[in-house]
């Protein structure tokens, strides 16, 4: 058997690396890079060691998603021909993943589509990946669900149960492979930046970068942040920045200058990681970044009008906030109240690091084991 990975962005690597590890054990496996993102993919695949096969490079400033999907579709196509995989194996909701997805099915290609069935049930938010979610579903041969709430609503979208497999999100594993190797909570290695930071404590941690919130959202919230950090200036208000230059400009514009806000560049994975563990508090509007932060027990609240991750708001760590700037501030605010935010220890919802040992199973003998969350 021959597979096929595709990554284009950075969180598809993360969320890939654990498993295309596990899997090259025992199975041929090449990766294909579509180069989506140039520089964060970059930092992502040297975090875990990995290297690509074929790289697209297909990124280039200000295009439109028309023109980068265009670009993925005819580059994976001689890729596609030229390894002939039997299953190629695509993550999440990006363009880079829904492309790969349907140039494989356009060649009668196997489709495994690992984070299955996330949804919000609103095609403009996130935009475009919930379609794409959606339409990688129709297409996939395979379903690695995160959840049972996932395969709940694949299987109410009239997916037949039989394909689908419950595993645990492959971030929890991401997560688990790089904190075992910590001492005392903390990497081998932290960049003087980082050190600075953690050693004056108090962090509130900060993202933002989804298409939806382009434009005047994006400036609300750089104001809000502006406003809450003059406020409350005992806190540390670090703000990694993506580096999608729609994000970038207006926060720079905002928010330099500001003593008690740091705009760093993105952060090393571990880095990330450390960062998320040693703050009181996280804003985002990140998918991933809200699956992460149930492992360190730090409560999260989510600039964005509906999320498809519903499991951490149930389990009481997250809080959805919507995108106005003035709820998210008085969020904040009753947050900052409290003496301790930080939860403490409490089991990730999203999965248990078993889910790569899962999907290998699958591959090797359609066996199904699940994840009970
Ligand atoms: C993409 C995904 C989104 C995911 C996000 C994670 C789509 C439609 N969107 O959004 O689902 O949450 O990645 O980051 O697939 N850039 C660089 N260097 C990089 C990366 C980006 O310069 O390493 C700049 C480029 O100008 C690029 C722009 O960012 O054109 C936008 O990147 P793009 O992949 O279109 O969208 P993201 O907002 O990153």
């Amino acid at each position: 058997m021959k597979l096929l990975a595709v990554i284009g962005t950075r969180p598809e690597v993360i969320k890939l690396a654990p498993l295309i590890n596990t899997l090259r054990k025992k199975i041929e496996l090449k990766i294909c890079s579509t180069g989506q993102h140039r520089e964060l993919v970059a930092q992502a695949l040297r975090a875990f060691e990995i290297k690509s096969d074929w790289d697209l490079d297909v990124m280039s400033e200000g295009q439109s998603l028309n023109i980068l999907s265009s670009k993925i579709l005819s580059g994976i196509d001689g890729i596609l021909k030229e390894y002939t995989p039997d299953w190629v194996i695509v993550q999440g909701d990006t363009s880079s993943a829904f492309c790969a997805a349907l140039a494989a099915f356009h060649l009668g290609i196997k489709v495994a589509h690992v984070e299955a069935g996330l949804r919000t049930q609103d095609l403009k938010n996130p935009f475009p990946e919930e379609g794409n979610r959606l339409m990688i579903s129709r297409i996939a041969d395979v379903h690695f669900a995160p959840t049972k709430n996932a395969k709940l609503s694949l299987m109410n979208e009239g997916i037949d149960p039989k394909t689908i497999i419950v595993t645990g999100n492959t971030v929890v594993d991401s997560i688990q492979l790089k904190t075992s190797k910590w001492n005392n909570g903390e990497p081998k290695y932290l960049s003087n930046e980082i050190n600075g930071i953690v050693s004056k404590d108090n962090i509130i941690f900060v993202t933002c970068h989804r298409r939806e919130s382009f434009g005047e959202i994006i400036l609300n919230i750089a104001h809000m942040i502006k406003r809450l950090a003059l406020k409350h200036q005992k806190f540390q208000w670090v703000f990694p920045l993506h580096l999608n230059p729609e994000v970038r400009e207006p926060l720079i514009k905002v928010l330099k200058n500001v003593p008690n806000i740091q705009l760093i560049n993105p952060l090393d994975y571990e880095e990330n990681l450390f960062l998320i563990s040693k703050s009181h508090l996280v804003l985002t509007d990140s998918g991933g970044i809200q699956e992460e932060a149930p492992s360190f027990g730090v409560p999260v609240i989510i600039m964005r009008s509906s999320s498809e991750r519903t499991e951490g708001i149930s389990s009481g760590i997250a809080t959805l906030a919507g995108q106005d700037p003035k709820v998210i501030e008085v969020m904040v605010e009753s947050f900052l109240q409290k003496v301790s935010l930080q939860i403490g220890s409490i089991t990730n919802p999203y999965g248990d690091g078993k889910a790569s040992e899962r999907i290998l199973n699958f591959f090797l003998s359609l066996h199904i084991s699940e994840f009970d969350g």
